[in-house]
C-alpha cells in the first residue's frame, strides 16, 4: 500500500506523521513545490520510527510526481490556509488552480488512486478534483465532516467531563458554517445527548462547533492542522486496511437526500473501494431545511469552479 499526500504544510506533514504512527501503508510520500520542504518533514517523521514503532516508510519529494507513481491514496492539502479575517471562499480561485494542476499530475502516474481532498473551501476543491480526475465519484472525496464532529464531540465531552472516545456523532451538509448538526443522532454511549444536556447548551455547543476553525484562524493566525490531518489520515487508513468504516465525508450526490450533482457531506461507508456506500438517514423537515440550503451554497460555489474553464 502506498499513500501520496500533496502539500508539506501544517496540514500534510501532520497527516504524512499521523499515517506513519498508525502503519496505515508501506510507504508514504510527501510531495510539496517548495525546495526540501518535504524531503525534510519525511525525513524527521521517518527518524521518528525507532521511538514510536513504526514501519511505514516516509520519503518526501520536490514537485516529482514520478515518484507517487502507483499511489492507492493521494491526499491533497496543498493551497493556501485561511488568515485571520478571512472565509474559506475567499480562497476558491487560488485553491482551484493548485487542486487542478496537482490532480492533473497526480492522475497521470495513479490513474485509479482514491482522492482525498482537504485544501479549502473543501466542497468546491472536493469538485474540482473530481472533474480534473474524471474517476467515478467513489473515488474522490473530501475531508470535513470528522473534522466538525470531532469539535463537536470534544465540546460535549468537555462539557459533561466525560471521555471523548464515548461521545458519537453524525452531521451533514457543507463544511463549518454550512454543516447541518444532527442532535438526534449525538449519544454518549449510547445515551441521546438529549438526556444529558439541555436544548440550550447543545445548541451553543452547536454554535461554537460552526465557527470552531474560526476560532483557531483568530488564536493563531492561520487555520488548525492537528485535528485535521488526523482525520484525513483516518480517512486513508479506512481505505488502506479496508476498515469499512462509517465516517462523514464530502461525496457527490446523485439522487441521496433528494439531491443531484452537488459535493456535500453526507455518512459514507469507506472500505478499499473508496466510497463502498452511502448511507441515506430519514431527516425532518426542518434538517432536509438546512441541508438544501448547505447544499445551494456549494452550488453556488460550483459555480464559480465551473466558469473558471475547466
Ligand atoms: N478540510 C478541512 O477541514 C481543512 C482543515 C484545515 C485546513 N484546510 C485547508 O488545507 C490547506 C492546507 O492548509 P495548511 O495549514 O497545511 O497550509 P500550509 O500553508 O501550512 O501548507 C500548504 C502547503 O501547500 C504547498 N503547495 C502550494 N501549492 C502547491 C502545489 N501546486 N503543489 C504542491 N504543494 C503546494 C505549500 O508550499 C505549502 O507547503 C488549506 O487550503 C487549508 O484551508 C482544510
Amino acid at each position: 500500500m502506498k499513500i501520496t499526500v500533496v502539500g508539506a504544510g501544517n496540514v500534510g506533514a501532520t497527516c504524512t506523521a499521523v499515517l506513519a504512527q498508525q502503519d496505515a501503508a508501506d510507504e508514504v510520500v510527501l510531495l510539496d513545490i517548495k525546495d526540501g520542504l518535504a524531503e525534510g518533514k519525511a525525513l524527521d517523521i521517518w527518524q521518528s520510527a525507532p521511538i514510536d514503532r513504526f514501519d511505514t516508510k516516509t520519503y518526501g519529494v520536490t514537485n516529482d510526481y514520478s515518484q507517487t507513481a502507483n499511489s492507492n491514496v493521494v491526499i491533497i492539502t496543498s493551497g493556501l490556509p485561511r488568515k485571520s479575517g478571512m472565509s474559506r471562499d475567499d480562497l476558491i480561485e487560488t485553491n482551484a488552480k493548485i487542486v487542478k494542476s496537482v490532480t492533473d499530475n497526480i492522475i497521470q502516474y495513479s490513474p485509479y488512486t482514491i482522492i482525498i481532498v482537504v485544501s479549502n473551501p473543501l466542497d468546491v476543491m472536493t469538485y474540482q478534483a473530481y472533474l480534473t480526475s474524471k474517476s467515478p465519484r467513489t473515488r474522490v472525496m473530501g475531508m470535513a465532516g470528522i473534522l466538525d464532529t470531532g469539535r463537536y464531540r470534544a465540546f460535549i465531552a468537555d462539557e459533561l467531563n466525560v471521555s471523548p472516545k464515548d461521545v458519537q456523532s453524525i452531521l451533514l451538509g457543507g463544511h463549518g458554517d454550512m454543516m447541518v448538526p444532527l442532535p438526534r443522532y449525538t449519544a454518549v454511549s449510547g445515551i441521546p445527548v438529549s438526556e444529558l444536556l439541555t436544548k440550550e447548551k447543545i445548541d451553543s455547543i452547536i454554535e461554537r462547533t460552526r465557527f470552531g476553525g474560526g476560532e483557531l484562524v483568530k488564536l493563531m493566525g492561520t487555520s488548525a492542522w492537528y485535528a485535521p490531518g488526523s482525520a484525513a489520515a483516518r480517512m486513508a487508513e479506512a481505505i488502506t486496511k479496508n476498515q469499512m468504516r462509517v465516517l462523514p465525508c464530502c461525496v457527490k450526490l446523485e439522487g441521496e437526500y433528494g439531491l443531484e450533482n452537488v459535493f456535500v457531506g453526507v455518512p459514507v461507508v469507506l472500505g478499499k473501494n473508496g466510497i463502498e456506500r452511502i448511507i441515506e438517514l430519514k431527516l425532518t423537515d426542518s434538517e432536509k431545511e438546512q441541508l438544501y440550503q448547505s447544499a445551494d451554497s456549494v452550488k453556488e460555489m460550483m459555480d464559480v469552479v465551473d466558469k473558471m474553464k475547466n
